[in-house]
């Protein structure tokens, strides 16, 4: 067991690999937060709570109760009984009010991990996780709050979510219900998001921490291409390899909050959970309110540990299914190749061509459904569009399939074009406010999702089309973000419950399509890269990581991904040149050496790219096959850093027993007249000697590639790097 309880000093203490989080019951049964740091012997750390210096004295004969209520480091912080910091709750109850007091009332520590129910969670593996449930209780306004903590045998990660229940014989409501608080004794950090746009997700910001609250949210219905939900604090001097850090990621794909308050005493409190705004949440008598996940980690090795903490968790007990620790199948996906403009023929060329490279999988993008021509109609129509794919969809499958490839399909599920025979018929399906006129965004309406009808009515039209034909693949899209938020079924004081009620509703589809095809590969996608979030990986083992396919533009992209989620499951396919979103050239190896470090694909006009680039996608295919095993289960180093030197980029992946390390470097920017650059190995055996597979004859010490480092690129000819955006890829191996 990794968790205690110790009677005397009622003290929790949870214990992860080099890590431990403390917490105390204290005065009057408030559970405060002690300690969250390295691993400590077995010690009273309640002094740590100042309770002994004013403003921190619990009470003077309840003189002081407010301003100790206002500096306590709670666990769980409420709103209205004396602490004015953001709190983590907010409720509304059957008369008007909204103080709420949780206090301590009981606890269990046992094996095992339970499923979180309707949301994706992390899982035990094997035995690997203990689990800690704080039962909390307002007794004015009987509602029961279950604070829930496991920890997991192998990796530095507590994953933590609330419980709540309405114990009394009123309803009352949940305005806000986060799912974790974490208090610092300090303000002295930087808070980092990962932050950007459509085409570009995920750049990383990062900003000292000030007094108040600073923060990023959704309010998307989706957790955005804007704002990743995830945020850290590390120690103004850390690095990739150094300093303190403090990682949540939240397991959540839609509304979020990810705030960090600074206090009068320079204490820092930060929260996650969803999105408070426009959210409420009625509890009936005996009714349950389940809070997603948020992940959590510290280390003080720097960031580059924090994100290697996440990956571990996320590999081994998040991401599920067949396909989690297999190499996936090398996919062409027609997308960018022909738009909407296709038919069996296009297909066929296409699949002919790539079949003889040696690519495993047709995947068939947007527009063979309804009378789809363009992004203006069809969404909802689930059935093929004849006119496109002649024969129908059976034949264009065994086709594909006779070329020796398997076939996989795109679909927008949780949408609703006007120009289409569902909308004709069930207008009310799309999320709208009634009276008020429904606000498009790319021709097209969300489906309201939190209606089992219009679930089940979509899923039918999915499973027709699926055990059509050999389907193998599924490419789950979602391309805008919700408006006019209501639905035609909910009463009005549970309408504000849509937001999530419609999220709830796309886990129950992902959960239904996933349970009913478990040998089906489903990658997640929302116009690009707006959904990359752990909630998605528990469905799906890979996610488009962005429309933006140009190769130098994925080096931040990727980085920033890998900030958090495993390269293992970032789409990345090597695409046309000039680009299509920023119109750069590259070179076929770059794309290719780029796009490698995630599930690895094309998106291209196989018959129409050049014999030159054509030629090289047999080694492609081969270089990926040999080196994902490592890409998937290694550990990965980020070494070069875009966001402050963008004219190279490098990074590393480790095997675990350190016997083998790929490491990849790209020359954004050609330097005249300059030395190669000197560049340091990162996570290396320090008393092992390695050699290059390309030259067995240069052998190093680990403690040299770390220490010294290696010269990139010129001082073998074969190494040289010539122009811009060229790449290289080094395969060290231990002698
Ligand atoms: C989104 C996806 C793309 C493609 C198009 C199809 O933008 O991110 O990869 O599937 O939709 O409309």
């Amino acid at each position: 067991m990794n968790i205690f309880f110790n009677q005397n000093t009622k003290t929790f203490t949870l214990n992860t690999q080099n890590t431990q989080y403390r917490m105390a019951v204290v005065s009057d049964g408030y559970l405060a937060h002690l300690w969250y740091g390295g691993k400590l012997p077995d010690e009273d750390l309640i002094y740590l709570l100042r309770f002994d210096e004013s403003p921190f004295t619990p009470e003077t004969n309840n003189r002081e109760r407010g301003s100790f209520m206002d500096n306590l480091p709670f666990e769980y912080p409420c709103f209205g009984i004396g602490d004015y910091r953001e709190s983590a709750i907010a409720v509304l109850d059957s008369e008007g009010m909204s103080a709420c007091d949780l206090r301590y009332s009981s606890h269990k520590i046992y094996s095992g991990k339970p499923a979180l129910e309707g949301l994706p969670a992390t899982f035990d593996n094997g035995g690997d996780c203990t689990t800690l449930e704080i039962e909390m209780l307002d007794s004015h306004l009987n509602l029961k709050a279950t604070l829930i903590y496991s920890v997991f045998e192998n990796s530095d990660i507590i994953a933590r979510s609330v419980r709540f229940k309405n114990i009394g014989n009123e309803p009352f409501y949940l305005k806000r219900a986060y799912s974790a608080c974490l208090e610092l004794d300090s303000s002295q950090y930087d808070m980092i998001t990962l932050n950007g746009s459509w085409a570009r997700e995920r750049m990383v910001q990062r900003q000292p921490l000030h007094i108040g609250k600073q923060s990023i949210e959704s309010l998307r219905g989706e957790s955005s291409h804007q704002n990743n939900p995830f945020m850290a604090v590390c120690s103004h001097n850390a690095d990739e390899d150094n300093g303190e850090v403090y990682g949540l990621c939240f397991v959540y794909s839609g509304n979020f909050t990810a705030m960090a308050e600074v206090d009068q005493h320079d204490k820092t409190r930060l929260l996650m959970g969803i999105n408070g705004f426009d959210f409420s949440w009625k509890l009936e008598t005996g009714e349950n309110f389940q809070a997603p996940e948020v992940l959590m980690t510290y280390t003080n090795k720097g960031i580059g540990q924090m994100s290697r903490n996440f990956h571990d968790v996320m590999r081994s007990n998040l991401i599920r299914g067949k396909y989690k620790d297999k190499t996936r199948p090398v996919l062409i996906n027609n997308w960018e190749a022909t738009y909407f403009k296709f038919d069996t023929d296009k297909l066929l060329s296409i699949a002919d061509e790539a079949s003889k490279l040696g690519i495993e999988m047709l995947v068939m993008d947007d527009g063979w459904f309804g009378h789809r021509d363009s992004d203006n109609s069809s969404l909802g129509d689930w059935f093929v569009y004849e006119e496109k794919l002649k024969g129908g969809l059976k034949h264009l499958v065994e086709q594909v399939n006779k070329r020796g490839m398997k076939f996989g399909i795109w679909f927008e599920p949780e949408m609703i074009s006007p120009d289409s025979e569902l909308f004709k018929a069930h207008p009310d399906w799309a999320i709208q406010v009634k009276g008020r006129p429904l606000t498009q965004s790319r021709e097209q309406y969300v489906l309201d999702f939190s209606r089992k009808e219009v679930r089940d009515y979509i899923y039918f039209m999915m499973r027709e089309i699926l055990d059509s034909a050999n389907i193998e693949y599924i490419k789950w899209d979602m391309n805008r973000q919700l408006t006019e938020v209501g639905s035609a079924t909910l009463p009005a004081d549970r309408q504000r419950e849509l937001w999530h009620r419609y999220v709830l509703g796309v886990y129950d589809l992902m959960n239904r399509l996933t349970t009913d095809y478990p040998d089906i590969l489903l990658e997640n996608c929302s116009g690009g890269g707006a959904r990359f979030d752990a909630g998605m990986l528990y469905y799906s083992p890979q996610i488009w990581c962005s429309d933006d396919t140009d190769a130098i533009e994925r080096l931040k992209i990727q980085a920033g991904t890998s900030y958090v989620y495993p390269c293992s499951a970032m789409g990345a396919h090597v695409s046309d040149c000039p680009n299509h979103t920023v119109g750069r050239n590259t070179p076929f190896k770059t794309r290719g050496d780029v796009a490698m470090v995630g599930t690895f694909g094309y998106e291209l006009d196989v018959t129409r790219i050049s014999e030159e680039d054509k030629k090289q996608i047999p080694h492609q295919i081969e270089q990926f096959k040999k080196y994902n095993l490592l890409i998937r289960t290694g550990d990965f180093y980020r070494i070069g850093n875009m966001f402050e030197d963008n004219t190279w980029d490098a990074w590393e992946f480790v095997a675990k027993n350190k016997s083998e390390v790929l490491f990849e470097f790209v020359q954004v920017l050609a330097r005249p007249n300059m030395r190669s650059r000197r560049i340091k190995l990162k996570g290396l055996d320090p008393n092992a000697y390695y050699f290059r597979e390309d030259n067995p004859e240069q052998v190093f010490s680990g403690k040299a590639l770390m220490q010294c480092g290696i010269n990139v690129a010129k001082i073998w000819s074969a190494d040289e790097i010539w122009g811009d955006f060229a790449s290289k890829v080094i395969h060290f191996i231990k002698a």
